[in-house]
């Protein structure tokens, strides 16, 4: 006696091994796909029925059966069976349990393998939609964000050593460029799996006369596939969308090491609010940034499945392969983390108070305004390699003096070259440094505005 059916053994005589039936089921995880599995087979029925290839009968039965067993899962009624193998397997023995006969012909014309990719296209699809939310809502904060600072002074670093002033708007809207390109590739790779995959059945299309415009219609997928080989054996589009959560979560990631740095006691640029913050389980005092942290230590996971899902497609023969069955945990864990990362984020963001005063005092220590004087001799006529020499000598001797180029009198800058003259003093003020850094892109005040201002009226147009 064989322990149960599987719509698939008619060909076996001996039932399948249990460790088998563990092994190769994907149930445990592809069961979120439940929705998407339904809408999928809602859409194939209808046009199956449209085509004459089932009954008006039998396809509003399978409709109406669908319609049941998708509430029913939501509401925790449906019981899955170790033998079920994948959400796929599992919804349509539960439409032959209730509706008969009819249910077993919901899968003609189709194979797991397009049904499976349709599925997950489906997914992906409104996922996408959801991450592009909490992106830019983020995107907006950080736009708020700069509005509220936008006078703020702060040190700019290369090397993490002190090296120009900058304004603390600037740095914000460096994030908020980023993010707008990341914004963009998601949209690209929504736009290209947004292909109806159904009507390739297992891998060589079928012989029946399915009318594949119309599923697609009812899908709201604009494209159908044009190969049936490709449509059931790629996943660029898995590995596209991680590459693109890659790339989020890098950028999210250096947001975060510049909130750990800046948060420091060394720095003392920003405090997080506490509820974004942990405390020690020894160190009473301790107020650490955890949030900031394990968003940069997620950052190596959606690169551990990108590298997954590259090297799961790289040596697969044409076409479908069960390997396809481990593109969904890397899949799903990516959402998961870019969209909980995102959250979190918005949440501390909301949450930061900047510390004006300090980050200004530091703006104006070491050299900071070195290149400005340099550029002040170019001005005045000298080539930039002479002025880089002078200009360093100059700092030797304030370094050698304990001084700094604002307490130098105008005859100390004419001991090294005697084109400085008492417009100088300008030259060397952070706030001159700064609103002098007028060329597009720049930190001046005028180009931080401008950008400021025509970001504000792109996100009140939509
Ligand atoms: N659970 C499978 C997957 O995720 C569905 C497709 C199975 N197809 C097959 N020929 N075994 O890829």
């Amino acid at each position: 006696m064989k322990r149960t059916k599987k719509p698939w053994d008619g060909r076996f005589l001996e039932e399948t091994d249990r460790e088998v039936e563990a092994f190769t089921s994907s149930l445990s995880f592809d069961r979120r796909l439940y929705r998407q599995d339904v809408e999928g087979s809602i859409a194939h029925a209808k046009m199956l029925a449209r085509q004459g290839i089932i009954s008006p009968g039998e396809g509003k039965a399978i409709v109406a059966g669908l319609g049941g067993i998708r509430k029913d899962i939501e509401g925790g009624l449906v019981e899955f069976l170790p033998q079920d193998e994948d959400i796929h397997m599992a919804i349509e023995r539960l439409l032959i349990d209730r509706i008969g006969e009819a249910g077993g012909k919901l899968h003609t014309g189709r194979s797991r393998n397009d049904q499976v990719t349709l599925d997950l296209r489906l997914y992906l699809r409104e996922e996408i939609g959801s991450a592009r939310k909490l992106l830019n809502n983020f995107r907006s904060l950080l736009l708020n964000l700069a509005e509220q600072e936008r006078e703020t002074i702060m040190p700019g670093y290369t090397h993490l050593q002190k090296a120009q002033p900058i304004l603390l708007a600037h740095h914000l809207l460096a994030y908020h460029e980023m993010l707008q390109r990341d914004d963009e590739r998601l949209k690209e790779c929504h736009d290209r799996l947004n292909v109806l995959p159904l009507g390739a059945a297992a891998l060589a299309g079928t012989g029946l006369p399915l009318d594949r415009g119309y599923t697609a219609k009812l899908l709201g997928f604009p494209r159908v596939s044009q190969n049936s080989l490709d449509a059931v054996s790629d996943r660029d589009y898995v590995a596209e969308f991680i590459f693109a959560s890659a790339v989020i979560m890098m950028h999210l990631s250096r947001l975060s090491e510049d909130l750990i740095i800046w948060s420091s006691d060394e720095f003392r640029f920003v405090e997080i609010g506490d509820a974004f913050t942990t405390g020690s389980s020894i160190m009473p005092q301790k107020k650490n940034p955890d949030v900031a942290e394990l968003i940069r230590g997620k950052t190596a996971r959606i690169y551990g499945h990108l590298v997954t899902i590259l090297t799961l497609l790289k040596g697969l023969p044409m076409s479908y392969n069960r390997d396809l069955q481990e593109d969904k945990e890397p899949l799903f864990d990516t959402i998961d983390t870019l969209k909980g990362s995102l959250a979190v984020l918005s949440g501390m963001f909301a949450n930061l108070r900047f510390n004006r005063e300090r980050m200004a005092e530091e703006a104006s220590k070491g050299f900071s305004t070195a290149t400005d004087l340099a550029e002040y001799l170019v001005v005045k006529g000298m080539p930039f390699r002479q002025a880089h020499a002078v200009v360093g000598r100059l700092v030797r001797y304030c370094l050698e003096r304990k001084k700094t180029f604002t307490d130098l009198t105008i005859e100390e800058f004419r001991i090294f070259d005697n084109r400085f003259e008492a417009d100088v003093r300008e030259y060397v003020s952070v706030a001159g440094s700064i609103s002098r850094k007028r060329v597009v892109g720049g930190t001046s005040y005028d180009s931080v505005h401008s950008r400021l201002k025509e970001l504000a009226d792109k996100s009140s147009k939509g």
